[in-house]
């Protein structure tokens, strides 16, 4: 069921910019956050990781979830009510790999239905849901995943123009294999450096896949932001420094530059040399997922919790509060200039080896229908985002995180990221409905037309 519009989108008194033609519009979700049916495909995993006590917040599992899996009918008919042109959605490989192949027909359906409805369908082919009993430590996942690249290709790329390897790489080496607070919950450290390279490999040898079935429009979804040292000391300085080089450029520069930065190549497993050749094949476009900066200081020798992260005190550096700022329900600094700030710098750092930019998430989780903070927070990164196109930045499109409110990790259901509000409260029924957001971006949306 969709409720009636929370509220009528507020006044624009000063409209956002417009952003150049062919820009493409969008929202993403992840398949293991919205689908539910949890009996209709293999075990992920996230299952296993879930059904620890602990390890999610309220407690909760995704095995229902918004439900999507049999409701997309209705999600569809949102996404076409916002107008965007292009839903962004992963495809979960142990959907795929379920006995029947019943798991393939959803997909086929989905984008079935988008199409009708004259919306891109933009998947993403990993978006953590690694099937049970695979691992990223074995570098024969990476293999696997382009075996499960070249089957979703098949099936749906008579459809699909536009395809995403991977969603945020850097995230699931960092929270899932060194500390352990997503799945599959490992707390290895720096040992988990290779789970880095193999996904690196694995987003190599799917563009590889998906260019064997013809594919011409490939990207990635990185996750990058601006990495602010909390003071001009050397010591803070060279803390941001590696901070720096773990969120950004161990994932950026082996893509782009066809190398690991600093020395880190040498501790990556197998024949890095031969494996950086596939890495760096080259993407069509460039996928950025931006939600803050990061403000990084020297260890301070404790044990620091930040963001819901529990950061241990042997790390070579320590995350701070960013002050002075609104923080977001997730305690997120809302920094709108941090994404004119990571994509210049980019734009500065890479020159011609960076393809043309997507803006593949950013968003805010804010409590209620009326959600003013959220217009506020897209309201100021749209400005930011075209600012970076004003100084020169090539960039083609945005996607708003999340459609609709979802399981959002180790935090269950507690953080709500949509323009659209889900009913946890009932399952029988998880209403939708649109938030002041969903009015918001419509009609900004419109007035780009
Ligand atoms: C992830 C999403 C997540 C969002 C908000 C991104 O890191 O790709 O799956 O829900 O951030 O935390």
């Amino acid at each position: 069921m969709i409720r009636r519009m929370a509220t009528e989108s507020r006044d624009a008194a000063h409209p956002i910019p417009r952003f150049p033609a062919g820009f493409l519009w969008g929202v993403s979700t992840s398949a293991h956050q919205i689908e539910g049916a949890v009996d209709e495909r293999e075990p992920s995993v996230w299952d296993a990781f879930t059904a620890e006590p602990g390890r999610v917040k309220d407690g909760s599992t995704a095995a229902v979830a918004c439900d999507h899996y049999h409701r997309y009918g209705e999600d569809v008919a949102l996404l076409a009510g916002l107008g965007v042109d292009a839903y962004r959605f992963s495809v979960s490989w142990p959907r795929v790999r379920f006995g029947d192949g019943s798991g393939l027909d959803f997909y086929d359906r989905l984008v079935d239905e988008l199409c009708a409805a004259g919306v891109r369908p933009v998947p993403t082919l990993f978006h953590w849901d690694l099937p049970a009993g695979l691992d990223w430590l074995d570098r024969d996942t990476a293999a696997r995943f382009a075996d499960h690249v070249a089957r979703v290709a098949d099936r749906l790329g008579d459809r699909v123009g536009k395809w995403i390897t991977l969603n945020e790489p850097a995230e699931h080496t960092l929270l899932g294999h060194a500390l352990g607070v997503h799945a599959p919950g490992r707390k290895l450290l720096f040992d988990a450096l290779p789970v880095a390279h193999h996904q690196l490999l694995a987003h190599g040898l799917a563009v590889r896949a998906l260019r064997a079935a013809g594919a011409t429009d490939i990207g990635i979804a990185n996750s990058h932001g601006p990495v602010w040292p909390a003071s001009r000391e050397p010591a803070d300085l060279e803390a941001a420094a590696f901070y720096d080089l773990l969120l950004n450029r161990l994932f950026a520069e082996p893509l782009l530059l066809g190398r690991y930065p600093e020395g880190l190549g040498e501790l990556m497993p197998g024949d890095v040399e031969s494996d950086l050749k596939v890495i760096a094949e080259p993407v069509d476009w460039y996928g950025v997922n931006y939600y803050a900066p990061t403000k990084v200081g020297a260890p301070q020798g404790t044990e620091i919790e930040f963001g819901g992260v529990v950061m241990p005190a042997e790390l070579p550096f320590s995350v701070r509060q960013i002050e002075g700022r609104p923080v977001t329900d997730f305690g997120w600094p809302v920094v709108p200039e941090g994404l004119t700030e990571v994509l210049t710098t980019f734009h500065e750092r890479y020159g011609d080896r960076l393809p043309p930019v997507v803006i593949t998430e950013n968003g805010c989780s804010y409590e209620g229908l009326d959600d003013q903070d959220r217009i506020a927070y897209l309201d100021g990164h749209l400005r930011a985002l075209h600012r970076a196109v004003e100084a020169g930045v090539d960039v083609r499109g945005y996607f708003v995180w999340s459609l609709l409110d979802n399981f959002e990790w180790a935090e269950g259901y507690a953080r709500r990221f949509g323009l659209v509000h889900v009913d946890f409260e009932d399952p029988a029924a998880l209403t939708r409905t649109p938030k002041a957001s969903y009015a918001w971006f419509r009609d900004m949306l419109r007035s780009q037309r």
